[in-house]
C-alpha cells in the first residue's frame, strides 16, 4: 500500500532526469581502468603512452626512432604520499600538426589507428588523453607540448587540457618557439607532464624493467634516459644505442575476420563505414567475405534485400540473422601477411645487452592463425652469467604485446600460462609443479597480432585462450630443447674433464710405482711419463672425434627433415641457434691454447681455468 501511495504522490519535479556523460566524463572517474590504479602505476601509464605513440609515429613515417626520456621527483604531490613528478618525452618523430594538438593530447577515442587492423602498439585513441587527464587532476595542469612538422619553420608550444564535460581538447599559451631537439632531430615531438604519482625503478613493475624491455624489442630504437639517483649523485643521462638500422615495415592492414566477433561488436562495426549497403560493409570492413560468401548466406535463407539495404536502415534482426548465418559458414582463415615480427638476427643482437650472458636462444615462429586473428610468437631465452641470484628464484619472465612490456597482472596472461605449462625438467632447468621455472634465466616472450585481445583496457595481460597458449607453448619448446641441447653438451664437456682429472691425478702415482719395481732407469720413467701425457691427448682427441660424429649424424638428420613445422626434437634443431656461433668459436681458440698448454707439459694443473679449456676442447 505504501509504496502504491508513494507512486501516486510522485511528480514529475522529483522524477530523476536523464543525463548523458562524455566519453571523458566516463574515463576521468574511471582512470583506473587505463593504467592508472596506483601512484607507481601513474607514472609507468604516463611514459609508456608517450614513448608508444613516439614509437608508432616514427615507424609509420619511416624513421629510425630517437627518443628521449626525462623522468623526475620534483616536489610533493597534492594526494596522500605522492610525490610531483615530471615526465617528459621527446622524439625525433613527424611531429604532429597544430590543428591536430588538442584532439591528439585533450580529446578521448581521437585516434588515427582505431579499427585499422595493424600491429601498432596504440589502438584506442585513449592513451595519452588519459595521462593529460590524470595530470589535470592531479596537479591542476594539462600536457605541455612542443612540436614541429617538417613544414613548419618553427615549432609551436602550448599546454593542452581535456574539456571533461564536452570531451574536447583545449589548447593555451600556444606560442611559436625555436625548435631545440636534444639530439638535433629536424622535427619532432616533445610532451611533458606534470602528475603526482610515485618512481618505482626496479622489480617487474619497475621503470627500468620497462626501459630495457622496450629496447630489447625494438632493436631498431636509440633511446636516452635520465631518471632520479637512488643516492645522493647527480642525475645521469643513459643511451641505449640501437643494434640495427633497420626500420620496421609495416605490413598491409587486415579487416577483422567474423569470426572473431560478438554480435554487439558485429553491429557497432556497421557503423564505422558511413552510408553504404549492408553487402559493401560485409565485403569492407571484414576478411575473407566476397561475393561468394554473400551468395552462400543468400542460399542460407537472408533475403537478398537485405544486403542492398543501407547500414543505417537495417534492423538489429537482420544484423542478427546474418551473424548467426556467417558464424556457420566455413570461412577461410585470415591472411597471415598483416604481422610485424621483431626477427631472429634483431632479436639475437638485442637480446645480448640484457646483460652478462653465456647461451641465448632465439625462436621466430611463422605467422599463424589463433582464434580467427593472425599472430606471431617470438621467443628470446638467455642464461646470466651471474649465478648468484638465488637458486629457488623463478626465472625473470619478460613479456611484450606489439612490442610493448607488459608488466602488470601476469598470472592471468597467456605467456605465462604457456610457460607454466612446458615441462622445463626435461630440458635441464628446476621447476616446482605448474610454475615457471627456476634459475639464472630470462624468457622473453612476444606476442604480435593487428587484433591481440587483451583482458582489460589498460593493455597489462594477453588473453589466455587454448590456440594462443598453444602456440606460445610451441615457440617456448623450440627454446627449450636448445637449451637442453647446450646443456647436455656442457655436461659431456664436464664428464670428460673429471676423466682427465682422475687419469692425471692417478697415472703419475702408477708410473712412479711401476717404475720402482721395475727398477727403471731415470729416463725411462721420463720416457713413460712423456707417453702418458699424450695418451691423455690421445683420449680428448678420441672422444672430441666420438662427439663431432654423433654431431654429424645429427646434422644429417635435421637435414632430412628441414622444412617440417611443429616442436618436434629435430625440428628444434633444425633451426639450430646461430647464437652458439661465437661460443663454438672462442671454445675453439681456447681449445687450441689448452692443447698448446698440455704439450709445454702443464697439463697436471687442472684448476677452475683448466675445466674451461676441456670444455672448448670438446666443443
Ligand atoms: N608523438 C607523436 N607524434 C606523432 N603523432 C602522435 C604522437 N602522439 C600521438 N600522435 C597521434 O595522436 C593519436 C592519438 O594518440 P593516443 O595515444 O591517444 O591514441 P593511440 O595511440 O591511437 O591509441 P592508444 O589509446 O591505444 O594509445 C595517435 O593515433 C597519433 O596519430
Ligand atoms: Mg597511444
Amino acid at each position: 500500500m505504501a509504496k502504491k501511495a508513494d507512486a501516486k504522490t510522485a511528480t514529475p519535479k522529483n522524477s530523476q532526469k536523464i543525463t548523458t556523460s562524455s566519453t571523458a566524463e566516463y574515463f576521468s572517474k574511471n582512470l583506473q581502468q587505463v593504467g592508472f590504479s596506483s601512484q607507481t602505476k601513474a607514472v609507468l601509464t604516463t611514459l609508456k603512452e608517450a614513448v608508444d605513440n613516439a614509437l608508432d609515429a616514427c615507424e609509420e613515417s619511416g624513421i629510425l626512432p630517437e627518443v628521449a626520456i626525462w623522468v623526475d621527483k620534483v616536489g610533493t604531490g597534492s594526494l596522500k604520499n605522492s610525490d610531483q613528478i615530471k615526465i617528459r618525452v621527446e622524439d625525433n618523430g613527424p611531429g604532429i600538426d597544430p590543428d591536430d594538438v588538442p584532439k591528439v593530447f585533450g580529446e578521448y577515442l581521437a585516434s588515427s589507428k582505431f579499427g585499422r587492423g595493424r600491429c601498432s602498439r596504440g589502438q584506442q585513441g585513449i592513451g595519452i588523453s588519459a595521462a593529460t587527464t590524470w595530470a589535470q587532476l592531479t596537479s591542476a595542469t594539462g600536457a605541455r607540448v612542443i612540436t614541429k612538422t617538417k613544414n613548419m619553420r618553427k615549432a609551436q608550444e602550448c599546454v593542452v587540457e581535456v574539456d571533461i564535460k564536452n570531451n574536447r581538447g583545449v589548447v593555451k599559451d600556444k606560442q611559436s618557439v625555436e625548435w631545440e631537439a636534444k639530439h638535433g632531430a629536424p622535427h619532432g615531438t616533445s610532451v611533458e607532464f606534470l602528475i603526482d604519482g610515485r618512481i618505482q625503478l626496479n622489480g617487474e613493475a619497475g621503470l627500468l624493467s620497462y626501459l630495457t624491455g622496450t629496447s630489447l624489442v625494438n632493436p631498431h630504437l636509440t633511446m636516452h634516459y635520465t631518471l632520479p639517483p637512488t643516492g645522493d649523485e647527480k642525475p645521469k643521462a643513459i643511451t641505449i644505442e640501437r643494434v640495427t638500422k633497420e626500420v620496421p615495415s609495416i605490413p598491409e592492414a587486415t579487416e577483422p575476420h567474423p569470426h572473431t566477433m560478438k554480435l554487439g561488436e558485429f553491429i557497432a562495426h556497421s557503423h564505422l563505414f558511413g552510408r553504404v549497403t549492408v553487402g559493401a560493409w560485409l565485403k569492407k570492413g571484414f576478411s575473407r567475405v566476397n561475393e561468394g560468401t554473400i551468395k552462400e548466406l543468400i542460399g542460407a535463407g537472408i533475403k537478398r534485400a537485405v544486403f542492398e539495404r543501407s547500414v543505417d536502415s537495417a534492423q538489429e534482426g537482420d544484423f542478427k540473422d546474418i551473424y548467426v548465418a556467417l558464424q556457420n559458414l566455413q570461412l577461410m582463415a585470415p591472411s597471415t601477411k598483416s604481422v610485424l615480427s621483431i626477427g631472429e638476427d634483431s632479436l639475437s643482437k638485442s637480446i645480448k645487452r640484457l646483460g652478462s650472458i653465456d647461451f641465448f636462444a632465439v625462436v621466430t615462429r611463422k605467422p599463424t592463425i589463433c582464434d580467427f586473428k593472425p599472430v606471431q610468437v617470438e621467443v628470446a631465452m638467455a642464461r646470466l652469467e651471474d649465478r648468484s641470484i638465488e637458486a629457488d628464484a623463478s626465472v625473470q619472465v619478460l613479456r611484450f604485446a606489439n612490442r610493448v612490456p607488459l608488466q602488470f597482472d601476469k598470472a592471468a596472461c597467456a605467456m605465462v600460462q604457456a610457460i607454466n605449462s612446458v615441462n622445463w625438467r626435461a630440458y635441464g632447468l628446476v621447476q616446482p609443479k605448474d610454475s615457471l621455472p627456476q634459475g639464472p634465466y630470462i624468457l622473453a616472450v612476444s606476442v604480435v597480432s593487428p587484433f591481440i585481445k587483451f583482458k582489460n583496457a589498460s593493455k597489462e595481460t594477453v588473453d589466455a585462450s587454448d590456440e594462443l597458449v598453444e602456440e606460445i607453448r610451441r615457440a617456448l619448446i623450440q627454446g627449450g630443447q636448445r637449451l637442453s641441447k647446450h646443456i647436455r653438451r656442457e655436461s659431456k664437456a664436464d664428464e670428460l674433464e673429471e676423466k682427465l682429472k682422475h687419469i692425471e691425478q692417478f697415472c703419475p702415482i702408477l708410473v712412479d710405482g711401476l717404475c720402482r719395481i721395475t727398477e727403471a732407469s731415470p729416463a725411462r720413467k721420463k720416457k713413460a711419463e712423456e707417453g702418458l701425457v699424450k695418451l691423455l691427448g690421445r683420449d680428448a682427441r678420441a672422444t672430441e672425434q666420438e662427439l663431432k660424429e654423433a654431431h654429424q649424424i645429427l646434422e644429417a638428420q635435421v637435414a632430412k627433415t628441414a622444412g617440417a613445422d611443429g616442436p618436434s626434437e629435430l625440428d628444434a634443431d633444425a633451426e639450430l641457434p646461430s647464437s652458439d656461433e661465437p661460443r663454438k668459436k672462442a671454445k675453439a681458440e681456447k681449445a687450441t691454447k689448452a692443447t698448446k698448454a698440455t704439450k709445454a707439459g702443464k697439463a697436471g694443473k687442472t684448476g677452475k681455468s683448466g675445466k674451461k679449456e676441456t670444455a672448448a676442447a670438446i666443443a
